[in-house]
């Protein structure tokens, strides 16, 4: 970075102007005059780097550039503003720009997941500043929070909905008993989905958000690779009834959790993603649609929501102009922003040694012993039954009934591994015709109560 005199304008770089990018360059010609009177120097837009340069006729003449790499490298440049997406270019491009002390402002989630220690590294040798708000939950101050506001307070939960098009699709489900491939034919047709939903609909897109959550909270690098991570496409429209059932809906939760040291396990921190029933009664349960909502719990502050559109070009605009104001105060004032803070380096658990309860359903034959059969396999592996509930059967009950009915059983919490293996002991018992789902429950700390399961 070159020496500023008084007033110097803060020189802007965007890679890629698609519908995020786009709405960066509106709101920075439309606000820049309000923008300079919060940073104290003008933000200048010296360079757009862009594919296809025809498709943007719009862009302010001479700003249009192929040579990301030029722009990039370019000394009349202060910022990195990065809305490419995807791992590479952009992990080069920012990697160069970052050691040319040059700082960042991205959206790249999935960047971040697989290599923010990379990133964060270039920027501390160079003392760039590194800004990423954008990257979870679109307009929704969250990282912010996380890494400045509550820094002072220790984080023992964050557990929310990131993933909009999942959400728009289990919502939809929920509202019409539509199955899985309907609501996603629905979410397409209004542009919720993409043609290729599966960095959504199978959690990657979450997972990649719940890294950059648990590394926030925990103070503790966290990749993608270390998050646990299931997606909506098995949810049928039975689990969402029988969640309805219980008083409870099914969201695909990405969940950070701080868990405490116990039966051989060390402090460690746990980030998943996976559908799982929350009880009604829950804030996140009312969140509808493809909007995004954010549980954090902390020690000291107790219990925060945050809520809003997580996705489409101006929500995330909002968030990047944000961040952008912020690296370009840093550059006039000559300060930096908070570094990466990854001190308390807690091991991941693995989702094995991970406990929750679940909803178990079955298909059984409808005859005497098959309860006691059934339970009993819970019970060998350690996994205790909250409640049980039969639905259907008794025309055939008896020694040689024929018919079948279903069963629902409701843990306590149990670990991965122990509801896995009772699982497959159940799939090997003569009286279970079929396991039919297994569905994880988060009570999240309320009671899910149609069950009477509360402990
Ligand atoms: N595809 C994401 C969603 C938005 O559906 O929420 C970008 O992360």
């Amino acid at each position: 970075m070159t020496d500023r005199g008084p007033g110097a304008p803060v020189r802007v770089a965007l890679l890629g102007c698609g519908t995020v990018g786009s709405e960066i360059v509106r709101l920075l010609t439309d606000q820049a005059d309000d923008l300079a009177a919060r940073v104290g120097a003008p933000v200048e837009l010296v360079g757009v780097a862009v594919r296809r340069p025809h498709r943007h006729p719009d862009l302010p003449e001479g700003l249009v550039t192929t040579d990301a790499e030029g722009l990039v490298g370019s000394p009349d440049v202060d910022i990195v503003i990065e809305v490419i997406g995807g791992i590479e270019p952009a992990r080069t491009l920012l990697l160069e720009a970052l050691k040319g002390g040059k700082s960042v402002v991205t959206a790249n989630k999935a960047l971040l997941a697989e290599d923010g220690a990379a990133l964060a590294e270039a920027a501390d040798s160079s003392g760039a500043d590194l800004y990423y708000e954008a990257s979870v939950a679109g307009a929704i101050p969250l990282l912010r929070p996380l890494r400045e506001s509550l820094v002072g307070d220790r984080i023992t939960r964050v557990a929310g909905i990131v993933n909009g098009t999942t959400n728009f699709i289990l919502s939809a489900m929920a509202a019409s008993g539509a199955g899985y491939a309907d609501a996603l034919e629905e979410a397409t047709r209004l542009g919720y989905a993409e043609a290729d939903p599966s960095a959504d609909v199978d959690g990657y897109d979450a997972a990649s958000k719940a890294a950059i959550l648990a590394s926030l909270a925990f103070h503790t690098r966290v990749t993608a690779a270390d998050v646990h991570c299931e997606g909506i496409r098995a949810v049928s429209a039975a689990d969402i009834a029988a969640a309805d059932g219980l008083d409870c809906t099914i969201k695909l939760l990405a969940i950070c959790e701080r868990l405490e040291s116990g039966d051989g396990e060390p402090e460690s921190v746990s980030a998943r993603v996976y559908p799982a029933m929350i009880p009604k009664s829950h804030p996140l349960a009312s969140v509808d649609g493809a909007f995004n909502a954010v549980f954090v719990e902390a020690e000291a502050a107790g219990q925060l929501m945050f809520y809003g559109q997580g996705a489409g070009g101006a929500p995330t605009a909002s968030a990047v102009l944000g961040d952008l104001v912020a690296a370009a105060r840093n550059i006039v004032i000559g300060g930096r922003g908070p570094r990466e803070s990854t001190y308390a380096s807690l091991p991941v658990r693995p989702i094995g040694a991970v406990s929750t309860r679940y909803h178990v359903s079955l298909e059984v034959a409808d005859r005497a012993g098959v309860l006691a059969a059934v339970a009993s396999a819970f019970a060998e592996h350690d996994v205790s039954i909250a409640a049980v509930r039969q639905y259907g059967g008794g025309r055939n009950g008896g020694a040689g009934g024929s018919g079948a009915v279903r069963l629902v059983v409701v843990t306590h919490a149990a670990p991965d591994s122990a509801l896995a293996t009772t699982v497959e002991a159940l799939g090997d018992l003569d009286a279970v015709r079929g396991v039919e789902s297994v569905l994880r429950v988060e009570d999240l700390g309320r009671s899910v109560s149609a069950l009477g399961v509360t402990g």
